[in-house]
């Protein structure tokens, strides 16, 4: 079935390159990023791969942690790696997990068949600390996910989870934002002691509030 926001992750035990793995023990109290690949030894996949171990100081930052799944068995993940870390110029840094029972594939549903019958689309999940889905992705396999993106997509999360906001059109961390309709007039200048600004009565703005 397919998974919705607000729900809960499934947990899982699976073999992973870093050995095995209890999902929702090795979250933790941090948010998770699981996020699917088609196949070993593909092109797209593993400028991908590279590109998310290029970016560990930017998901230690946010207290998430990276986990790749790919249906391919372990000793294949192993020999990848290796090709990984060469043209991509890094070194590996966060778990693939091997799914050759499609465990996890079917748990997240993963396998589009009416895409392709056996290989897993390129699902994206962002699961916050209490193990709930706070965002899904589903990209075509010749399309390459662009993770600029999902950093983005979490700097939002983790703020309008603390504060009484939402964000705009191509937000970024820093910009101005929108305060949540919840909040009356009158709260205003005690919610956000920064300034806000009063567009339409539907459309108030302030400046970020958690910096
Ligand atoms: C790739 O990762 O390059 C890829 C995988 C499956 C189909 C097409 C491209």
């Amino acid at each position: 079935m397919a998974i919705r926001l607000g729900d809960t992750a499934p947990d899982f035990t699976a073999e992973t390159t870093f050995g095995t793995m209890s999902f929702h023990d090795w979250l933790g109290d941090s948010w998770g990023i699981l996020f699917s690949h088609p196949a070993d030894f593909t092109p797209v996949c593993t400028t991908e791969l590279g590109t998310v171990a290029k970016l560990k100081d930017e998901f230690a930052a946010r207290n998430v942690k990276v986990l790749a799944v790919s249906v391919d068995p372990i000793e294949s993940h192993h020999e990848w790696i290796a090709d990984i870390n060469e043209t991509q110029n890094t070194v590996m840094n966060f778990p693939i997990i091997a799914d050759p029972d499609r465990v996890v594939a079917d748990a997240y549903d993963m396998i589009h068949p009416n895409a392709d019958n056996t290989l897993t689309v390129r699902s994206v999940f962002v699961i916050d600390p209490a193990k709930k889905v706070r965002l899904t992705l589903t990209y075509p396999a010749a399309t390459g996910r662009n993770f600029d993106e999902i950093l983005r997509v979490v700097d939002s999360l983790q703020l309008t989870t603390d504060y009484q906001v939402a964000t705009p059109a191509n937000w970024r961390d820093g910009d101005d934002c929108i305060i949540s309709n919840s909040v009356p007039d009158e709260d205003l200048s005690e919610k956000f002691p920064r300034g806000f600004e009063v567009i339409k009565p539907y459309l108030r703005t302030t400046p970020q509030p958690n910096r």
